[in-house]
C-alpha cells in the first residue's frame, strides 16, 4: 500500500525523505517520488520502480529544500508509471500533494474541475486534490482555508501532505480513514503514514484522527478540526527501538520475526497471568454484562482472521457464549444481526486495515460494544473501538504475518480466560492448567526453532511443486488455513486447506501421485480420525509432512516435525511455527523476495 513521509526542518530534506521511503518499502509499492520547496518553487522528482532509483534521477542532488513530502505508490487508479506517481501538482504548479487512500468521487470532481478549465495529466484519483486546493485558494487567498474546503469535498479516504509555493515555510497535512502520524523533533518535524519510517529521528508522536488538519512549521505543530478550530492533542511516546525495525543480522525481516516469537509472546503475556484473576488494562466488564451477551463476533482479515478462528473454539469452550468469526469485508455487507447484546472483537496487527475498521464502525453504530486487538498503540482501530488491548509483538515489517499471529492467539486466549473468570463459567482447574500452558509457550517456541534443519530439507525437496494441501481437524484446521496462506503469499505455490474430514466430500479427487499434503495433528481425541484421513491420501500417492505432538505408531511420513505438547486449545501457537518456517524456506529456494511478495501490501488501507 502507499506510504507517506514528510520533513520540515533545517537539514536538506531529500535524503531524509528517501531514507523514510526505504523504511516503508515493506508495505509494497510500484513507484516513488518526492517534492521539495525552495525559494517559492516546488520541485518534483518521481518515477516508476524502486525508491533507490530516485537517487539516479538527474538533479536530485541539487534539491536543497529543507521542507519536503514523499510517497511510495501502490497503484489503484491507473497503471504504475511516472505520470501516475506522486507527488501530483495543480495546473499552476503552486501546490504539490501526496495522497494515501482512495477518492471515491474523483470522477465527479474531475469533471467539475475540467468544466472550469483544469487539465489532468494522470489517470489517478489523487490529481483532483491539488487542483481542488488551487480552485479554493483563488477564492480564499489562504492556503489552510483552501485545503480545509477541498477536504470537505472529498469522499472516500485520504491521508495527504501538501506543499505550497505561497507558504514555502509551512506544510499542511490532513487525514480521513487513512493513517498519518506527526513525529515531533527539535526545530524540525516529521510526518509519516507508518511509525517505522521516522522512528530513527524521534520517539514523540502525535496520531491524527479523522477530519483533522495540521499546519507544521519548523518550530510548531498546530492541530485543527475540519472547521479550522484549533484543537489540542497529546504526544505519545513510542518505545520501539529503531533497531527493532531493522534486520538484526537476519537475512530477511520474516526470518527475524519468526525468531522473535518467543519474546513477542512473552511480552504479550506480560504480567497478566502473574497473580490471581486476570485484569486487562482497559476492560472492566461485569458478570451481568457478559451474561447478557447472546453472541460474540470476531472480525478481521487474513492472518488476523485465522487467529480469530482459534479464539472461537477457546471462547466457546471456556465461556459458553456462541462465537462467530467473520471476514471483515464480508461482515459489512451481509447485514449481520447485531444489537447491544452483541460483543464484537476486531483483530488487526496494523490497526489500519480499512475493511476491519469499517466493520467495527458498523457494529458500533448498531449498539454493540467493540474491542480492538492491535499491535500498534494509537492506531486507527484502537481509536474507534470502545476498548483496546494490545499484542506486544514489536514492529512487524515482513508482509507475511508471523509473530503478530502467535501474539494475537495468545492475547485472545488470555481474553477468553478473563471472560471465563468474570463469568465463572469454567472450572478453576481447567483455567489454571490453561494459564500454566500459556506461560510455557515462549520456551516451547524456542525449542521448535532450535533445529529447523528437517523442515529446510523438506522445503528443498518440494519447492518446485505447484499445488499443495494442508489438513487438520478442530484448531488444527485453523492452523491449516494459516499455513496455506503463508505458503501462497510468499512462495506463490497454489495450496488449499481443508478440514481433514471434509476431504472425502470432494477435494480428494485432486490427490494424485506425488502431491504434498501437510497434516497437523495436535489433539489426541481427534488423532485416530485424522490419521485415517491421512492414510486415504497416502494410499493415493501423496507425500506427507506431519506436524504433531502425538506419539504415532506409523511414522511412514516424508517429514515428521515433533512439537512440544500443550493444551489443544492453544496448540496453534506451536504448530503454526513449522508451517511458517516451511513457507519461508520454500520461498528462499525459489529465490523470491520473502519480505515483499508480489501484489501484496503490509497494511491494506483500501477497501
Ligand atoms: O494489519 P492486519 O492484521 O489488519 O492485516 C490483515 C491482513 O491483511 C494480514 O493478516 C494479511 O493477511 C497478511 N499478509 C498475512 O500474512
Amino acid at each position: 500500500m502507499c506510504g507517506i513521509v514528510g520533513y520540515i526542518g533545517n537539514k536538506k530534506a531529500s535524503p531524509i525523505l528517501i531514507n523514510g521511503l526505504l523504511r516503508l518499502e515493506y508495505r509494497g509499492y510500484d513507484s516513488a517520488g518526492i517534492a521539495t520547496v525552495e525559494e517559492e518553487k516546488i520541485s518534483v522528482m518521481k518515477n516508476k520502480g524502486r525508491v533507490n532509483n530516485l537517487n539516479d534521477l538527474e538533479g536530485i542532488n541539487n534539491l536543497k529544500g529543507t521542507i519536503g513530502i514523499a510517497h511510495t505508490r501502490w497503484a489503484t487508479h491507473g497503471k504504475p508509471s511516472k505520470e501516475n506517481s506522486h507527488p501530483h501538482m495543480d495546473n499552476s504548479n503552486s501546490f504539490a500533494v501526496v495522497h494515501n487512500g482512495i477518492i471515491e468521487n474523483y470522477q465527479e470532481l474531475r469533471k467539475k474541475l475540467t468544466d472550469k478549465g483544469y487539465e489532468f495529466l494522470s489517470e489517478t484519483d489523487t490529481e483532483v486534490i491539488p487542483n481542488l486546493i488551487h480552485y479554493y485558494y483563488k477564492k480564499e487567498n489562504d492556503v489552510l482555508k483552501a485545503i480545509s474546503r477541498a477536504c470537505k469535498k472529498l469522499k472516500g479516504s485520504y491521508a495527504i501532505e501538501v506543499l505550497s509555493k505561497y507558504e514555502p515555510d509551512k506544510m499542511i497535512i490532513a487525514r480521513k480513514d487513512s493513517p498519518l502520524v506527526v513525529g515531533k523533533g527539535n526545530g524540525e518535524n516529521y510526518i509519516a503514514s507508518d511509525i517505522p519510517a521516522i522512528l530513527s529521528y524521534t520517539k514523540d508522536f502525535y496520531f491524527l484522527d479523522d477530519n483533522e488538519i495540521v499546519e507544521l512549521t519548523r518550530d510548531s505543530i498546530t492541530f485543527y478540526n475540519q472547521e479550522l478550530e484549533q484543537i489540542r492533542k497529546r504526544v505519545k511516546v513510542i518505545d520501539w527501538g529503531a533497531a527493532a525495525a531493522e534486520k538484526d543480522g537476519y537475512d530477511d525481516f520474516m526470518l527475524k520475526e519468526i525468531h522473535e516469537q518467543p519474546n513477542a509472546i512473552r511480552e504479550t503475556i506480560g504480567a497478566k497471568l502473574d497473580n490471581g484473576k486476570i485484569e486487562l488494562e482497559d476492560l472492566n466488564f461485569s458478570k451481568e454484562y457478559l451474561e447478557s451477551l447472546n453472541k460474540i463476533y470476531i472480525v478481521a482479515c487474513g492472518t488476523a482472521m485465522h487467529a480469530g478462528l482459534v479464539a472461537k473454539t477457546i471462547i466457546e469452550k471456556l465461556c459458553k457464549i456462541p462465537t462467530e468469526v467473520d471476514i471483515a469485508s464480508e461482515f459489512r455487507y451481509r447485514e449481520p444481526l447485531i444489537d447491544e447484546k452483541t460483543l464484537a472483537i476486531y483483530i488487526s496487527q496494523s490497526g489500519e486495515t480499512a475493511d476491519t475498521i469499517a466493520a467495527l464502525k458498523l457494529a458500533k453504530s448498531k449498539g454493540a460494544k467493540t474491542i480492538a486487538i492491535s499491535n500498534v498503540i494509537g492506531s486507527s482501530i484502537t481509536r474507534e473501538a470502545d476498548y483496546s488491548i494490545y499484542t506486544h509483538a514489536g514492529p512487524e515489517i515482513a508482509v507475511a504475518s508471523t509473530k503478530a499471529y502467535t501474539s494475537q492467539v495468545v492475547l485472545l486466549s488470555v481474553l477468553a480466560i478473563y471472560f471465563a473468570e468474570v463469568l465463572e463459567s469454567s472450572e478453576d482447574k481447567l483455567i489454571n492448567k490453561l494459564k500454566k500452558a500459556i506461560l510455557e509457550l515462549p520456551a516451547q517456541v524456542e525449542e521448535i526453532l532450535k533445529d529447523v534443519s528437517s523442515i529446510k530439507r523438506f522445503a528443498k525437496k518440494i519447492y518446485k511443486e505447484t499445488d499443495m494441501f494442508f489438513l487438520g481437524r478442530g484448531t488444527d484446521y485453523a492452523v491449516a488455513l494459516e499455513g496455506s496462506l503463508k505458503l501462497k503469499e510468499i512462495s506463490y505455490i497454489h495450496s488449499e486447506s481443508y478440514a481433514a474430514g471434509e476431504l472425502k466430500h470432494g477435494p480428494i479427487a485432486l490427490i494424485e501421485n506425488g502431491i504434498t499434503v501437510v497434516s497437523i495433528i495436535t489433539n489426541k481425541d481427534l488423532m485416530d480420525k485424522s490419521l485415517s484421513n491421512i492414510q486415504e491420501v497416502i494410499t493415493r500417492g501423496a507425500k506427507i509432512m506431519m506436524v504433531t505432538n502425538q506419539e504415532m505408531d506409523n511414522k511412514n511420513f516424508d517429514c515428521i516435525i515433533n512439537i512440544p505438547k500443550t493444551n489443544p486449545l492453544i496448540s496453534p501457537i506451536l504448530s503454526v511455527v513449522p508451517l511458517q518456517v516451511l513457507a519461508y524456506y520454500i520461498s528462499k529456494e525459489k529465490g523470491l523476495d520473502v519480505d515483499k511478495p508480489r501484489n501484496l501490501a503490509k497494511s491494506v488501507t483500501v477497501e
